[in-house]
């Protein structure tokens, strides 16, 4: 999936680590479906678990890779225990939690109805804004979404492309070959391009993308694949292939013939 031959920004690969203090903030990590998000997360949550932090993980689509990273982590860690799980549909799985356990007056209860209840104060898209306006690092893996490609790719610095321009001349006479004039050029130019055009996100291949943190590092990277790769068994699409067509109707006479 993706175009291989886009490779690294700079002169060779190297190991990426990011200062914790420069992801303190937002993340946004995005990317279509398969480009690789989910294990971008085995990997921030299994080093998040390990330093010892306290990881919520909230998931609304229930990928149980991620929710066995997530235990696994814990126990990789030495503490099984921390792992907590609440699914509202598998409450013998579920952790119980009580938002209206110990309080001290009774109105506090209805204050912490109140905040589970979504407010009904602005829409969606400016919340979205709201949120993108907020983040300062940004992990593009593969994106197909003209609008998503524009805003990422307007996030990123410009390059400058310095080249110098050589040029070299001459005319002789062939009635008076003595006569010769030459002249020799050299013309320095600069131009602004983009670092990563806009389309070339919808190219990157699975687990590869674009990030750029706070502070202003632009980096290219490939995730690793945290545990064991998965079998390459059965990855083909079986497409059906038509084997037979039925036969072509002869065509109708247009015009019934008249009766004898
Ligand atoms: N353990 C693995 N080994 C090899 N390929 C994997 C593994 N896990 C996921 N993949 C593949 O890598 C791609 C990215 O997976 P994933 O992170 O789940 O994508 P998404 O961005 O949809 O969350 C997918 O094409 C998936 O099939
Ligand atoms: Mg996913």
């Amino acid at each position: 999936m993706g175009a291989t031959w886009i490779h690294g920004l700079g002169g060779r690969d190297q190991d990426l680590r990011v200062p914790l203090e420069h992801i303190e903030g937002h993340l946004l990590i995005v990317g279509t479906t398969g480009a690789g998000k989910t294990r971008a997360f085995d990997l921030l949550v299994t080093q998040a678990v390990l330093r010892d932090e306290a990881v919520v993980i909230i998931d609304p689509k229930g990928d149980q890779d991620l929710r066995r990273t997530a235990e696994r982590a814990c126990a990789l860690a030495g503490r099984p225990q921390r792992f907590v799980y609440f699914h509202p549909a598998f409450p013998a799985e579920s952790v119980r939690i009580d938002p209206l356990h110990s309080f001290s007056r009774a109105t506090e209860l209805a204050s912490r109805v109140a905040a589970l209840i979504p407010s009904e104060t602005g829409s969606d898209a400016d919340k979205a804004r709201q949120v993108l306006g907020n983040i300062n690092n940004v992990v593009a893996l593969r994106v197909l979404d003209a609008e998503t490609q524009k805003y990422i790719a307007e996030s990123l610095p410009m390059a400058r492309v310095v080249s110098i321009m050589a040029a070299h001349g001459s005319t002789t006479d062939s009635t008076n070959p003595l006569l010769y004039t030459g002249n020799t050029g050299e013309r320095l130019m600069e131009e602004e391009v983009e670092l990563f055009p806009p389309g070339l996100l919808g190219q990157l291949p699975n687990f590869e993308y674009v990030a750029l943190w706070s502070g202003g590092r632009v980096s290219k990277g490939r995730l690793p694949i945290l545990g064991a790769p998965r079998e390459a068994v059965g990855t083909m699409a079986q497409v059906p292939v038509v084997a037979e067509l039925p036969p072509t109707p002869q065509a109708e006479p247009m015009v019934a013939a008249a009766p004898e």
